[in-house]
């Protein structure tokens, strides 16, 4: 018994080291790796994701500046507090004024980023978003815009790019079709995420994709199918965070994944995509309290602070528990700055391109 866990250990450490030097592991392997964690395989991990980090990033972490513009949704995903389905949700939808001075707030305070996020609220035509998007593009044409606003037609995606929209964020949820339907109304379709996903690429966004660990019927096959996702789409952003049930939906009994497995992914993924992006996301930050923290020490770069106006910040709720809801913008900003000092990384004034795309951009930038 004994001598099959110290084989077993072995196991995990070759792992952790084909992973560093190749970037890639089988499906078995990964799998065992998983399954085998313990606290000392983590240390070796995270070790060596740090040192990917550090060689791509330095010790510097980007910002995002979170724009929660409406909570309007006509999905009804069964994990999440804005489904349409959830009547006690309390809805609104900012005013292209209001958005706009969330990204003066933000800029002030040194984001060159934002991010508009909602859930797929039609009142949000392509036009309109087009407007807006081409008016922060105008205001602060040194800033890096973000969008965050669901499925849309191939059409739609190109029209919000030509306005100036920079990138994207998409989370695929699962890489496992039969474990897509197991999380979401038969209406809607992982084949249609996933091609979203591919035509968001092709019209040359920075994408962002990811996934929730733990959600309902996920196992650790799904995850690594995840994995071989996420390395073969070469995405520039990778979020994940751990599921946390809320209240109004139909997951409100599960049980919530934990930020030890979270971080443990986050290690991998640093390793398997080291100039990726990966952010310390607020539900990782939720379920424990230093978990923001334990993230950059995994190996994640990232962080994306809420700018909303404190007073709609309580109501965009996908889960149960979300920090940072009675804080304001300069608030959040402080601490973090805090946070980030008090573990050795600094946070930059940047709009933070991922060295990918950098790469794609420098030719233009030259003429
Ligand atoms: N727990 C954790 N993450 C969630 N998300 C939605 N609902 C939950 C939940 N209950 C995540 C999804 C979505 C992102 C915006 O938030 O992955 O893509
Ligand atoms: Fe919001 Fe700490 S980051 S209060």
């Amino acid at each position: 018994m004994k001598e099959e866990k110290d084989a077993r250990a072995a196991g995990t450490y070759e792992t952790i080291d084909r992973l560093f030097e190749e970037g890639t592991a089988g499906k078995e392997e990964l799998k065992e790796l998983i399954e085998g964690r313990n606290e000392a395989a983590a240390e070796y991990l995270f070790e060596k994701a740090r040192i990917r980090q550090q060689e791509h990033f330095g010790k510097r972490i980007y910002l995002r500046g979170l724009i929660e513009f409406t909570n309007y949704c006509k999905n009804d995903c069964y994990y999440c507090g804005i489904r349409r389905g959830n009547r006690a949700a309390q809805r609104y939808r900012l005013t292209e004024d209001e958005i706009l001075d969330c990204c003066r707030v933000g800029y002030d305070l040194g984001f060159r980023t934002f991010v508009l996020q909602g859930g797929e609220d039609p009142f949000f035509t392509t036009e309109r978003l087009r407007r807006i998007v081409s008016s922060i593009k105008e205001r602060w044409p040194d800033c890096a815009l973000t969008l965050s606003v669901g499925e849309r037609p191939y059409e739609d995606y190109l029209a919000l790019r030509q306005a100036g929209a920079d990138r994207y964020l998409l989370r695929h949820e699962t890489a496992d079709r039969e474990h897509y339907r197991k999380l979401h109304p038969p209406e809607m379709s992982w084949e249609h995420r996933i091609s979203c996903l591919r035509d968001l690429k092709q019209i040359g966004y920075q994408v962002g994709a990811g996934m929730m660990l733990q959600s309902p019927y996920q196992t650790t096959d799904h995850i690594v199918t995840d994995l071989e996702f996420l390395k073969e789409l070469q995405p520039d952003m990778i979020g994940i965070g751990p599921f946390i049930p809320h209240k109004d939906t139909p997951f409100r009994d599960r049980t919530a994944g934990t930020a030890e497995l979270t971080l443990f992914l986050i290690g991998i993924l640093r390793l398997m995509l080291p100039q990726a992006l990966i952010p310390a996301t607020t539900a990782l930050g939720t379920i424990d309290p230093r978990g923001r923290e334990k993230g950059i020490l995994a190996g994640a770069n990232v962080i994306m602070p809420n700018l909303s106006p404190s007073g709609v910040r309580g109501k965009y709720l996908l889960y149960d528990g979300k920090i940072c809801t009675g804080d304001e913008a300069a608030e959040c900003h402080a601490c973090l700055e805090r946070r980030m000092k008090a573990i050795g990384y600094e946070i930059v004034v940047s709009r933070g391109d991922s060295p990918r795309a950098q790469a794609h951009r420098a030719p233009r930038s030259e003429s």
